[in-house]
């Protein structure tokens, strides 16, 4: 097979590379770049997916995809080299040459990872960019498509409406996230109480693994399957490209976004929806999201609620009566749509925008520091009112929450490395987002996230305080000597999962040549 081929021959080529440069005082980089040209398949040639600092592009082509300013600064450190793959081989000599001149590398698809760990590490490394890989092949007549690393949900969902009103795919509310990190790391969105996460709905992949060999799910055996579906893709390989099945929608769906202050009885709405949102129909989600906001002189809580409904406005107004009267729905507040239209509509974008914005990969990069909880015991109204004057107190720190239940609760735990099913009630997000620069700014932004969520303690999931992969978060693990207690992060983002996580790495990469400053260790490593 040619992939086969491939890894033999580049490990002859690397092995006579590397004798003859041995001599050399050349640097590790160095070595590795004639490594990659060494590689060079006439057909598919390398050079110009190469960047390195003396690039003219190099910044612009980093920054691209960088998402979060908090690591778009001066001082961030930066790759060595950039290789922007736009072939499979090019991904291939990437994992062969860095492993072979010891180099590190990481791994980036849309770069939305919140501690910037696809483009950021505190060791050299290079950074293997996957944003040329991007095409999305949809099969209507099987209802499923293969969609490489550097696709965004937004080219997927646009690329399904274009040719199905009535099909749709379970993934994330962002629209630039990639499938590489947001797919391996479980990839939650409005559907997921009908239909799960996307790694429910992944049903191939197509991976390069530590000897650069490529591998489809059959030929990468079901362990190695299991992990990277929801263990995150960095600590196992680089996923090239996820087969998933599309799942049915109607062609009419129902939007709605209504928010009430305290004044407006927020409490009381709150403290229902706590009741009821994951018990409702699977044809419901209803995010709500706590917010400070200044009303006159005073300040206030505004309790917004997000939701789709799969089906008609007329069938959603007598099922909100039911379940959550105190929100007082009107058929007015219910916008019926098409499902890609709700994709936009919970971007934020406005109602009317023609649909190719999903197209738009270019988004403007705030500070940000987000974290994560989950909420098993309902929360009292006492508790609730605490809470608020908390948020008060704090000012910018705000959440977002989302319910659980239904085909979440129906999958196992151990089903995929994402253990974050039955019991659970809602999510919590913790956001806070600032505008100056400089590090003042963001000590104090990042101190009020940190101070809501040692407040939040008596609410949550503890032992262990479950956390949601895709929001990385560096403080889970940060022991107050500076070092990293995998078995703390591990425990938190994958239970007891996390132990077959380490079985598997272990078997696939021994050396953990794929790793990150939070990924899964082998075994017996001295992470
Ligand atoms: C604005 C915004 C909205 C979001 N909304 C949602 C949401 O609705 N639902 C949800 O579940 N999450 C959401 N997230 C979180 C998001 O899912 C994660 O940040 C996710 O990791 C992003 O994937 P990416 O490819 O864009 O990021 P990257 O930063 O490129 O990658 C994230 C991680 O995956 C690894 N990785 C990336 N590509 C590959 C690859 N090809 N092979 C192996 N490993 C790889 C990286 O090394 C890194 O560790 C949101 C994030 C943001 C910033
Ligand atoms: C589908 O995509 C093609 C190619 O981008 C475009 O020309 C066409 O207008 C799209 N069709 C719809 C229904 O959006
Ligand atoms: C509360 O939230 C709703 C929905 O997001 C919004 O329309 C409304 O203006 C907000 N109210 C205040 C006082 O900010
Ligand atoms: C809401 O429910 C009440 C009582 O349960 C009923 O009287 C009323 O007609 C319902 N309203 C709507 C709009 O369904
Ligand atoms: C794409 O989105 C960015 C950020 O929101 C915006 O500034 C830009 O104008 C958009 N581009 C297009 C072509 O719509
Ligand atoms: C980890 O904790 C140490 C000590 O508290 C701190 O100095 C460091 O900045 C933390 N690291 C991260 C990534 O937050
Ligand atoms: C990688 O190659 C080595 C040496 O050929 C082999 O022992 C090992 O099993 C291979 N690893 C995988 C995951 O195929």
């Amino acid at each position: 097979m040619a992939a086969s081929w491939f890894s033999m021959s580049s490990l002859f080529s690397v092995l006579v590379f590397s004798v003859s440069w041995a001599a050399s005082d050349s640097s590790a980089e160095d070595l590795f770049l004639q490594c990659l040209s060494n590689h060079a398949q006439p057909s598919n040639p390398i050079s110009s997916a190469i960047y390195t600092p003396k690039s003219s592009s190099f910044l612009q082509v980093l920054q691209s995809y960088i998402r979060s300013r908090r690591f778009m600064t001066p001082e961030t450190p930066k790759p060595l080299v950039i290789v922007a793959a736009s072939h499979e081989s090019h991904v291939q000599a990437a994992v062969v040459c860095a492993k072979f001149h010891g180099l590190e590398m990481r791994i980036r698809s849309g770069g939305h990872d919140y501690e910037g760990l696809s483009y950021v590490s505190t060791v050299p490394f290079i950074l293997l960019d996957m944003f040329n890989l991007r095409s999305v092949t949809i099969d209507i007549a099987s209802e499923t498509a293969w969609v490489q690393a550097g696709a965004t949900l937004g080219e997927i969902y646009y690329g399904i409406a274009n040719k199905s009103k009535t099909l749709a795919f379970p993934a994330g509310v962002g629209l630039t996230l990639g499938t590489g990190g947001h797919f391996s790391g479980g990839g939650y969105g409005t559907l997921m109480r009908k239909y799960g996460l996307s790694v429910d709905n992944i049903i191939d992949a197509q991976l390069v693994d530590a000897n650069g060999t490529v591998l489809n799910r059959e030929s990468m055996g079901e362990d190695l399957f299991w992990a990277i579906r929801g263990g995150g893709g960095a600590s196992f390989g680089v996923i090239l490209s996820w087969k998933i099945k599309l799942v049915p929608v109607p062609e009419v769906v129902t939007y709605f976004k209504v928010g009430r202050t305290l004044e407006e009885g927020a409490t009381d709405i709150a403290y229902q929806w706590i009741k009821v949102a994951d018990k409702l129909s699977e044809d419901l989600f209803i995010r709500a999201q706590p917010q400070v906001v200044q009303k006159g002189d005073q300040k206030t809580v505004n309790v917004s609620f997000i939701a789709l409904f799969l089906g008609p406005a007329k069938d959603l107004i007598p099922l909100m009566n039911e379940s959550l009267p105190e929100l007082g729905l009107q058929s007015e507040d219910c916008l019926e749509m098409s499902w890609v239209e709700t994709t936009l509509a919970f971007a934020g974008i406005p109602k009317g925008t023609p649909p190719d914005v999903l197209l738009n990969r270019t988004t403007s990069p705030v500070y940000f520091k987000f974290k994560s909880d989950y909420v098993k015991e309902p929360i009292s109204k006492e508790g609730l009112e605490l809470i608020w004057k908390k948020m008060m107190e704090l000012g910018t720190v705000f959440m977002q929450w989302n319910p659980y239940g239904k085909r979440m609760s129906e999958i196992a735990e151990s089903a995929t490395p994402f253990p974050h099913r039955a019991g659970n009630i809602f999510k919590i997000q913790y956001l806070t987002i600032w505008t100056e620069d400089g590090k003042e700014a963001s000590d104090q932004s990042i101190g009020l996230v940190r101070s809501f969520y040692g407040f939040m303690t008596p609410y949550v999931s503890k032992s262990p305080r479950e956390s949601f992969l895709n929001y990385r978060d560096l403080d889970l693990g940060n022991t107050t000597n500076g070092n990293t207690d995998a078995s703390v992060y591990g425990a938190d983002y994958f239970k007891s999962n996390f132990e077959r996580l380490m079985q598997v790495k272990t078997i696939v990469d021994p050396d953990n040549f794929f790793k990150n400053e939070q990924s899964i260790p082998p075994r017996h490593s001295s992470f």
